[in-house]
């Protein structure tokens, strides 16, 4: 059991096999939270807990008049409102009687076998059968609001996951105004927080900051988990780098708007908060009536980010992911996106897909353009017809031709957005999001569809149906190409307009859950104007997501870096795009180019009629290592062997989780003249074995003609020992962006 009652202390002790969570139900039904963090042997935590009068820290009617115990004060597993606790606060409620008001006891738990599921949401599942839930009902005893506090327990992967249903056992209707999933008190240390910052085309950059007395928010607005930030922090110590210290991560499973907040209180103890944003928010709770939040994965490593981020990976792959391609080998695609742009038909597109055969790529992907009058990114949205000015041929006839090439078909769709400009705006006006009285924002000239109505979510199945179902289509990509501004529905109440964004995305998960489940084998993968929905909610639906509209290998890095911190490499969609690069204008080699992509779900996304022979040849050259090191680059450990704040050069790398593979990557992303020597010690390896160095993608600007290599000891076998701790020092690097991978391989 992972999950253990002591019936004497009124403990709930969590095990994980590296963890220990611990809950006290205390006096007066106090629900305390006791301990988070490495492994202890299950006693009772709450000595941790020292008791004092703290002035200006009011005191609960029960204990009266002891001043020694405060809300303000106590860690608690999930803190009230407006009752004496004055730090952030995961619940806001506005009572019938205009009261802000609520003040939770214990009730009761229920220790169950399984993982629970969150009705109309996404969420992790137990793919072992060793999973538990472990449910503690608390109750507001005034108004009647009761929440099960949901804690789901992975107790090999470290995992415990947090959600909230809050339901009205009151006989008035109450307004929640703030429903986070969950709260973590952490009493005692100094922390760090990390957390993904960005923009379009340039997602998931890495920033940390030492926590201070300031409340910290990181979250979302814009109705999608967002560019500018991501549902994902790190709490670090001070202290902790890749391989030390202690870290907490806190993952939401959601791809609507978002907070996370952060406060260091007056004593120094931290409390951690995240869930749905609260901000144009008002769920109306009639009596009986249940509301249910997103769930949080959280995970504590007391070695670093390196196996944080590998609890996470694996999660992600074997928890959260699901359907064919889950683990199933990804077809190396080419996307006409950045080839054509608009500006194609059915002959360009299968010029496309015979050069594209000819080197070794496994899919077509047409991506915007195909449908209604869709000749510019100003009108056919909604349309879901095929264009036969363009696809003069007809889709069914095109994806024939394609397949017969030898090529999987694949296409890119935007449901959940009309245009003004498009049959299904004319007939049905009342189907955009918009304001009464007001001319909506547009972005990209286009409006959002209102998902919360169900004939909408309808029709857009239907299209999707009829495409899907009449032709053999073994690939979307769903895009979602704008933040969600004039938040109304024309369907809702006015009492119910708070609940518009939420209902969003219930409607959006409906969809995917709806295509997902009727078309089991095509493989999804989602987009948001490149990686503006990047985050757990997609990748129940989507085991891969398009990282950003930015394809310059060098802020792909980056990207790619910062995007390795949560997630695996398997999710990450990664192309190979043309040099100059049409985001930033940077010329870059193909090899460097496939090296980074590789460290993704790979694919390209140029003209192959416009390439070299040199470079085609390449590209035969660089699918073909793909697919050899397809198993350790999707299923190995990932190691990030450099830090962000490196100007120099980039290196990561790859390791099986038996040791006897390992890819070492490297980029040179600012060459020096008289350079200093790059050396990388490699990880994950096994010191006592011996390993035979590859370097088979040849030296593309290393080993440069300026040196010579005559008085130089060659070694090409290394002891797993020698190569982690000595490491592995790299030729003199010459020219712009080179790069290379070196494959090490166990022999002894
Ligand atoms: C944004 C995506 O990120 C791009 O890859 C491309 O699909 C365009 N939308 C098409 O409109």
């Amino acid at each position: 059991m992972a999950i253990l009652y002591n019936e004497e202390r009124k403990t709930i002790t969590i095990q994980t096999a590296n963890t220990t969570y611990q809950m006290r139900i205390a006096p007066h039904g106090f629900l305390q939270h006791t301990y988070y963090g490495k492994h202890v042997n299950g006693e009772d935590m709450s000595y941790l807990i020292l008791n004092y009068d703290r002035a200006c820290s009011g005191n609960p009617d029960e204990v009266y008049p002891s001043r020694n115990i405060s809300f303000d004060t106590m860690p608690q597993e999930y803190p009230g409102y407006g009752v004496g606790d004055f730090r952030i606060r995961p619940i806001a409620v506005r009572n019938a009687d205009g009261s802000r008001g609520a003040d939770f006891r214990y009730v009761k738990h229920e220790i169950t076998k399984g993982k629970y599921k969150l009705e109309g949401l996404p969420s992790s599942y137990d793919s072992k059968g060793d999973a538990e839930t472990l449910t503690v009902t608390i109750k507001d005893h005034v108004s009647g609001l009761t929440i099960d506090l949901l804690y789901g327990i992975f107790p090999d992967e470290d995992v415990i996951t947090r959600a909230v249903r809050i339901r009205n056992e009151g006989d008035s209707t109450a307004v929640l105004t703030r429903t986070l999933s969950m709260s973590l008190d952490i009493p005692y240390g100094k922390w760090d927080m990390i957390h993904f910052h960005g923009k379009h085309a340039l997602e998931r950059q890495t920033e940390r900051e030492s926590l201070g007395h300031l409340i910290k928010t990181v979250g979302s607005t814009r109705g999608t988990s967002s560019h500018q930030e991501n549902p994902f922090v790190i709490i670090a110590d001070h202290k902790a780098d890749e391989d030390h210290g202690a870290c907490y991560g806190m993952m939401l499973v959601y791809s609507g708007g978002f907070k996370m907040q952060a406060e260091v209180d007056q004593f120094d103890s931290l409390r951690l908060v995240m869930g749905l944003q609260d901000e144009q928010f008002g769920w109306k709770l009639e009596p009986g009536s249940v509301f249910t939040s997103p769930e949080v994965i959280m995970t504590f490593s007391d070695e670093g980010f390196t196996k944080l981020s590998h609890t996470y990976h694996w999660f992600i792959r074997h928890n959260i992911n699901r359907g064919k391609y889950q683990f199933a080998r990804r077809p190396i695609l080419i996307n006409n996106w950045e080839a054509t742009y608009f500006d194609f038909t059915d002959e360009k597109l299968l010029a496309i897909a015979d050069e594209a055969a000819d080197l070794g790529i496994e899919m077509l992907v047409l991506d915007d353009g195909w449908f209604g009058d869709r000749n510019s990114d100003n009108a056919g949205l909604g349309d879901w017809y095929v264009n036969e000015d363009k696809i003069k041929c007809g889709l069914t006839s095109l994806v024939e031709q394609v397949n017969a090439k030898g090529l999987k078909f694949g296409i890119w769709i935007e449901p959940e957005m009309i245009n003004e400009d498009s049959d299904l705006y004319r007939k049905h006006p009342g189907w955009a999001l918009k304001m009464p009285g007001r001319r909506p924002n547009r972005t990209r000239n286009q409006l959002v569809l209102d998902m919360t109505r169900p004939e909408v979510v309808d029709y857009l199945y239907e299209r999707v149906e009829d495409i899907l179902g009449n032709n053999n289509i073994e690939y979307v990509k769903w895009d979602m190409n704008r933040s969600l501004s004039d938040v109304y529905s024309a369907a809702l109440p006015t009492d119910r307009q708070g609940e518009v964004l939420h209902r969003y995305m219930l409607g959006v998960y409906d969809l995917m859950e709806r295509i997902t489940t009727n078309f089991p084998d095509v493989l999804v993968e989602g987009c948001s104007g490149g990686g503006a929905r990047f985050d757990a909610g997609i990748l129940c639906y989507s085991p891969q997501i398009w990282c950003s509209d930015d394809t310059d290998p060098i802020h792909r890095l980056n990207i790619q870096y910062g995007t390795s911190f949560g997630y695996p490499v398997s999710t990450m969609g990664a192309h190979v795009s043309a040099s100059p690069n049409h985001q930033t204008g940077r010329s870059t080699s193909i090899h460097t180019r496939g090296v980074v992509a590789m460290s993704g779900t790979f694919g390209y996304e140029l003209d192959p009629g416009k390439l070299s022979e040199e470079d085609k040849a390449e590209i035969r050259e660089q699918i073909g290592i793909f697919k050899k090191y397809y198993d350790l680059i999707q299923n190995g450990l990932y190691y990030r062997l450099t830090e962000i704040k490196e100007d120099y050069f980039e290196a990561w790398q790859f390791a099986s989780a038996d040791k006897s593979e390992a890819l070492l990557n490297v980029v040179v992303t600012n060459t020096q003249p008289n350079p200093t020597l790059i050396n990388l010690k490699l990880k994950g390896l096994d010191p006592d074995a011996v390993y035979e160095m590859i370097n088979e993608t040849g030296k593309h600007g290393f080993e440069s003609k300026y040196v010579s290599q005559a008085e130089r000891v060659v070694k090409t076998t290394f002891t797993g020992e020698t190569l982690m701790n000595a490491g592995y020092t790299l030729p003199w690097a010459f020219g712009d962006y080179p790069a290379l991978q070196i494959y090490f391989r166990k022999i002894k």
